[in-house]
């Protein structure tokens, strides 16, 4: 018989007020053993609130909090948060000042004295900083402090850690090297995360599963690479990069656009559709006297723009056109440097297959 582990975490349905506001508005998600969650969204969205209700410092509405399949919380039962097993790391990860390193990681450790050494030592050296046991805090650098830090977070050997923007305090060039060197630490440790953060970037580096949240609700959770190319709204695709929005009129489940008709079934006759398009998936073809390319079965009939402006951003080059057809504006990034003149007739072809189909959104 195969038998299935429970995950980690479960939270179901919790709910969140502050006065009139809700917060957290009907959240489930779970993180599955030796997996990263990252729980994603804008700032204000709930992300916080949500992770000091699984670490048990503030007080859900309603809805349950499990963890290896037994409740630890609903609004009956109350694990106290040091009953958890669960490890916390946040922004300002504080250590304490006036203990050295190897005092600080074996701040929360129990045990014999010789069995809590060798843990402490254990972890110095997965993080890096053998060595530096004797030192105190003031004597190490922004990211030497932050890899204490998980190193302390990680001696009792939690079943869940729970992290909160805890690299936004370091320099941009530093956070790239210790992001790495955590996510390697925590699946060498088994350990279960759910990481909190505001950037795209960073979930998708650090994450197994992405959580989407906006105003206080899951929006939609799933693989980085799901999320990516399957966004579940405008919004959800807008979130992790710039977005080109064409818009038209769904009739008899096609759309005239620039590019073509699109094919939108499923979408009300005389409804609006979006249809939204990363800019490293418009190409970007030469006027050949006023002839643009020939259409393909994959990119469709080409459009023809002028370039407005063109931006060299070190990666790639941003060029921003108006389109012939309607005047509408769409921006193509080109891999290195392409920088045309504005005033430059040049023609766009459109990636059909990374194209996401939405109902209008609603303009306030
Ligand atoms: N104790 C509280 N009392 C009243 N309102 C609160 C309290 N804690 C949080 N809020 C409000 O709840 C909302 C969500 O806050 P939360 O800290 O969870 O957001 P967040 O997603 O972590 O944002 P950020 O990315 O900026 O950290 C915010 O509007 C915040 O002002
Ligand atoms: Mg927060």
């Amino acid at each position: 018989m195969v038998t299935s582990l429970p995950p980690r975490l479960e939270i179901r349905d919790i709910v969140k007020s502050f006065g009139a506001r809700r917060v957290v508005d009907d959240v489930s998600l779970s993180v599955m053993p030796g997996q990263v969650t990252c729980l994603l969204g804008p700032s204000g969205c709930g992300k916080s609130t949500t992770l000091r209700i699984i670490a048990g410092v503030e007080m859900q509405d309603s809805g349950t909090i499990h963890l290896d399949g037994r409740l630890v919380c609903d609004t009956v039962t109350r694990v106290p948060p040091e009953g958890r097993g669960i490890g916390l790391m946040f922004q300002d990860f504080a250590l304490f000042p006036h203990l050295t390193v190897a005092r600080n990681v074996a701040f929360g450790l129990t045990g014999d004295r010789a069995a809590r050494a060798r843990r402490v030592d254990e972890l110095l050296e997965k993080v890096n900083l053998s060595g530096y046991g004797d030192k105190h805090p003031h004597q190490l650098s922004g990211g030497e402090q932050q890899r204490v830090a998980l190193a302390r977070a990680l001696a009792p050997r939690p079943r869940l850690m729970l992290m909160d923007e805890p690299f936004s305090g370091l320099d941009n060039r530093l956070r790239d090297g210790i992001r790495d060197t955590t996510l390697a630490v925590l699946k060498e440790e088994g350990a279960a995360v759910l990481l909190v953060t505001h950037e795209p970037d960073e979930a998708m580096r650090m994450a197994d599963e992405i959580a989407l949240m906006r105003d206080g609700r899951i929006v939609q959770q799933g693989s980085p690479y799901n999320v990516y190319t399957r966004p579940a709204d405008r919004a959800a695709a807008a979130f992790f990069s710039d977005v080109n929005v064409i818009r038209g009129v769904s009739r008899g489940a096609l759309t005239l656009t620039p590019f073509g008709e699109f094919l939108t079934p499923g979408h009300a006759d005389g409804g609006e559709v979006e249809i939204v398009i990363r800019p490293q998936h418009l190409k970007i073809d030469f006027d050949r006297a006023g002839r643009g390319p020939h259409p393909t079965p994959m990119d469709g009939t080409p459009a023809r723009g002028t370039v407005q402006r063109a931006r060299f951003m070190g990666r790639e080059s941003l060029v921003e056109f108006v389109m012939d057809y309607d005047g509408s504006t769409l921006t193509a990034a080109v891999p290195g440097v392409f920088l045309p003149k504005p005033g430059t007739a040049l023609w766009l072809m459109i990636r059909r297959d990374r194209c996401f189909v939405f109902p209008a959104h609603r303009r306030a």
